[in-house]
């Protein structure tokens, strides 16, 4: 079966655009695939983090996950943190990536804002951690956001160097990126340019996963849009990303096209369609809403479901990065 790796940062809490994009797709690969899922701490730490809220954040990332559909029965799901094969693999690439390329890495550019010289310089190595998440399981295929597709290709670099440098031809795949959807890059709901983040100063221009029902409505009626009516085709939404990606949303909530949505809702106003918008996305998370919360009132219960994750993905990573370990040339203990 091939083996599917996906991670998430808790540097918040989930946004629609980690579920639309990321989360929601992990679901069904847990029946067709062996799925591995993961909180990325270690990640989250290259910007800086209050140690009492990454902790909180952790738990309830892994919450909201599970409450999302994924089953730790069905799938490796775990902490970053809990297995040292991630930091173990990510310092041997860290000394097989090149400056070169992590210079060409625009999230870098984005995440460290104007004043570069004081990003720390686990942000810059960043995707070489990432390439040692997917690459200490040898998994072959990554659901991401569109976002990542950059970081992915990195991480093939990264393979075949290694392979190449220290001739062990085939030791690392090439992995595949799947991109999936209409929603596979949701757009902030203050401006249509930038894509929706958890990590955003401004809470309207998102909406999180826990977000009750009047700051859901309260937000959709904010979102900007323009003046004009929606049109009846998605050819009517070109220049205007605002529409564009409240239509994106309801057609990807509503397991439908943009099309779709327009053949039912063009010619609407935006007053209109906002209301729709966001009965449909509390009905859609009310649910999940209601699942995170019972699974936080029994917090020892979902700490021993991610102990077990951790051990059954350091049953598989660690003996592989040995391997690596010792194709370098480290002595053996
Ligand atoms: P993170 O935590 O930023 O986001 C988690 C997932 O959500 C997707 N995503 C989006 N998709 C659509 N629209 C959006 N506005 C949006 N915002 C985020 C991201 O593409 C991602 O799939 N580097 C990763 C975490 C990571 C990882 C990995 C992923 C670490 N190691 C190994 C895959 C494999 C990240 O920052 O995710």
């Amino acid at each position: 079966m091939q083996r599917v790796f996906s991670g998430i940062q808790p540097s918040g809490i989930p946004t629609l655009g980690n579920y639309l994009g990321a989360i929601r797709n992990w679901v069904p690969l847990q029946d067709t695939h062996d799925a591995i899922y993961c909180v990325v701490d270690l990640h989250a730490i290259t910007v800086w983090q209050d140690p009492k809220e990454l902790a909180a954040q952790t738990r309830e990332m892994a919450a909201a996950l599970i409450a999302c559909g994924l089953d730790p029965k069905r799938c490796i799901l775990f902490i970053q943190s809990h297995v040292h094969a991630h930091a173990r693999l990510a310092w041997i690439f860290n000394c097989v990536a090149r400056l070169g390329w992590l210079n060409r890495m625009t999230q870098f550019k984005d995440k460290a804002g104007k004043d570069r010289e004081a990003a720390s310089s686990g942000l810059y190595v960043y995707p070489n951690l990432m390439a040692a998440d997917i690459l200490a399981y040898k998994a072959t295929l990554v659901p991401v956001g569109d976002d990542q597709k950059q970081h992915l290709e990195l991480a093939n670099d990264i393979a075949e160097k290694f392979n190449h440098d220290f001739s062990a031809e085939g030791f690392f795949p090439r992995i595949e990126p799947l991109i999936q959807g209409v929603a596979a890059r949701v757009m902030s709901l203050r401006d249509g340019t930038k894509k929706m983040s958890k990590s955003d100063p401004s809470d309207q221009s998102r909406i999180n996963l826990t977000d009750d029902a009047d700051a859901i409505a309260l937000k959709i009626r904010r979102a900007r849009t323009d003046p004009e009516p929606l049109p009846d085709s998605v050819a009517g939404l070109e220049g205007r990303a605002e529409a564009r990606n409240l239509v994106g949303i309801l057609a990807a909530i509503g397991g439908t096209t943009p099309d779709g949505v327009l053949r039912e809702h063009g010619g609407k106003g935006f007053g209109a369609f906002k209301e729709v918008l966001a009965e449909a996305l509390v009905a859609h998370l009310s649910p999940i809403q209601a699942e995170m919360r019972r699974l936080l009132d029994d917090p020892a219960s979902l700490d021993a479901a991610l102990r077990l994750g951790a051990d059954r993905a350091a049953a598989i990573a660690d003996p592989i990065v040995t391997e690596a370990e010792r194709i370098v040339g480290f002595l053996p203990r």
